[in-house]
């Protein structure tokens, strides 16, 4: 059984983001069936250190099958994949290849390839086709869909990228079943996230089901992740280069998350924690300034509890805090922005005076000792 959610974004070609278990046999056969890849001859695969011994074989023989010529890269697993070197050193071996315009590049991995494999088709030869092979559940409700692509500078992350939206995505929830617990509760974060801005009928939906989520129930499993996608796809169509003040609402947990993980030292908390204690921060701080009923910031915690994303036992100097928070890219003008639900599916994008946020860190970091 699968699930289709069709993405559809003004200005561009809509696609398919295909759900469930097995759907990568037939990811070869879905490629061809597309227009613009009826006379591809080529499809170079990239994966990672991890990923690639896992489901690269996989990947191959179903576009083999289809009739492409398949070659394929492996980066090093993690982040620091994420630079301008390891693009440079795809974009060389393309050209080793041969590879022409007529190629595919298939980003199959988590969202470091999706974003790196993205980015380096949608550069090499002024643009390539990418489709996005989602292996990490972050991946498969968040980063594979709406087209953005990057690397990171040592200055930040992120800070050199594109638009390329994907011309077909296809989440084979069966390579989930490799991913550690760590990983999970990243993705849970980001559908958390996506549920609370989302609507009433998602949130419900999903603190019903949290249990199930976090034990990996498949049918919910794929639920969460064409729920996740739905709603991914209507803010992007609604703003495709987050320049209208709509998927802003995407960064919801990650003002204050992105902070803690830069503060307490990349890898210390893993990004999903990081977000959700981000998002019981803006909640309340929602309360102080928008009036966010305490029942929202009550049920999103017992959410995070149950999706395995406890608050944390961790603290840091506001004044530090803050610095971290400006030093972001989503600054605007010195001012740190906030997305804070006003209730479940309601939210507003508010820039917070640096007094009033170092009363709120101050109070949040109190609270952690107790
Ligand atoms: P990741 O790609 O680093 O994957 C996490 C780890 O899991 C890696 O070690 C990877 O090798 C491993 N892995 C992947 N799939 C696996 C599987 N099926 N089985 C076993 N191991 C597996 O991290 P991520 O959380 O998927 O993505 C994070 C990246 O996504 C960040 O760089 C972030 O900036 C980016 N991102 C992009 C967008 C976007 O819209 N483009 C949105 C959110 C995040
Ligand atoms: N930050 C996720 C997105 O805008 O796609």
């Amino acid at each position: 059984m699968s699930a289709k959610v069709v993405v559809n974004i003004p200005g561009e070609a809509a696609y398919d983001v295909r759900i469930g278990g097995g759907v990568l046999a037939r990811l070869g056969a879905h490629l061809r069936a597309l227009p613009a890849l009826e006379a591809a001859e080529r499809a170079l695969v990239v994966t990672d250190g991890n990923v690639g011994p896992l489901y690269r074989d996989q990947a191959k023989a179903s576009l083999a099958e289809a009739g492409f010529r398949v070659s394929d890269i492996a980066v090093p697993a993690g982040e620091d994949a994420k630079s301008i070197a390891v693009a440079g050193e795809i974009w060389e071996a393309m050209a080793g290849l041969g590879l022409g315009r007529d190629c595919a590049v298939v980003a199959l991995g988590g969202g470091v390839v999706g974003d790196l494999a993205g980015f380096v088709a949608s550069t090499y030869m002024r643009g390539v086709p990418v489709a996005q092979v989602p292996t990490t559940l972050l991946a498969m409700v968040d980063s594979s869909v709406g087209g953005k692509t990057g690397v990171n500078l040592a200055a930040g992350k992120n800070l050199v990228g594109t638009f390329k939206q994907p011309l077909y995505v296809c989440a084979d929830t069966d390579t989930l079943a490799t991913l550690d617990d760590r990983e999970w509760a990243c993705g849970c974060a980001e559908i958390a996230k996506a549920a609370l801005i989302d609507s009433d009928e998602f949130f419900f939906w999903l603190a019903d089901a949290a249990g199930a989520l976090a034990a990996r129930d498949e049918a919910v499993v794929a639920e969460a992740i064409a729920r996740s996608v739905v709603f991914k796809a209507d803010v992007v169509a609604a703003d495709k280069t987050e320049s209208k003040g709509v998927r802003e609402c995407l960064n919801y947990g990650h003002t204050l998350g992105h902070a803690v993980e830069a503060l307490a030292g990349y890898g210390t908390f893993s990004h999903g924690a990081a977000v959700a204690e981000g998002m019981r921060f803006s909640a309340r701080l929602g309360a102080a300034l928008v009036g966010t009923p305490m029942a929202l910031v009550e049920s999103q915690d017992a959410l995070l509890d149950a999706l395995g994303l406890p608050a944390l036992s961790w603290s840091a100097e506001p004044a530090a805090l803050l610095d971290a928070m400006k030093r972001d890219k989503k600054a605007r003008h010195g001012q740190v922005r906030f997305v804070l639900p006003r209730d479940v599916g309601d939210w507003e994008l508010a820039d917070v005076d640096d007094g009033t946020l170092l009363e709120h860190l101050g109070a949040w970091a109190r609270s952690k000792e107790r």
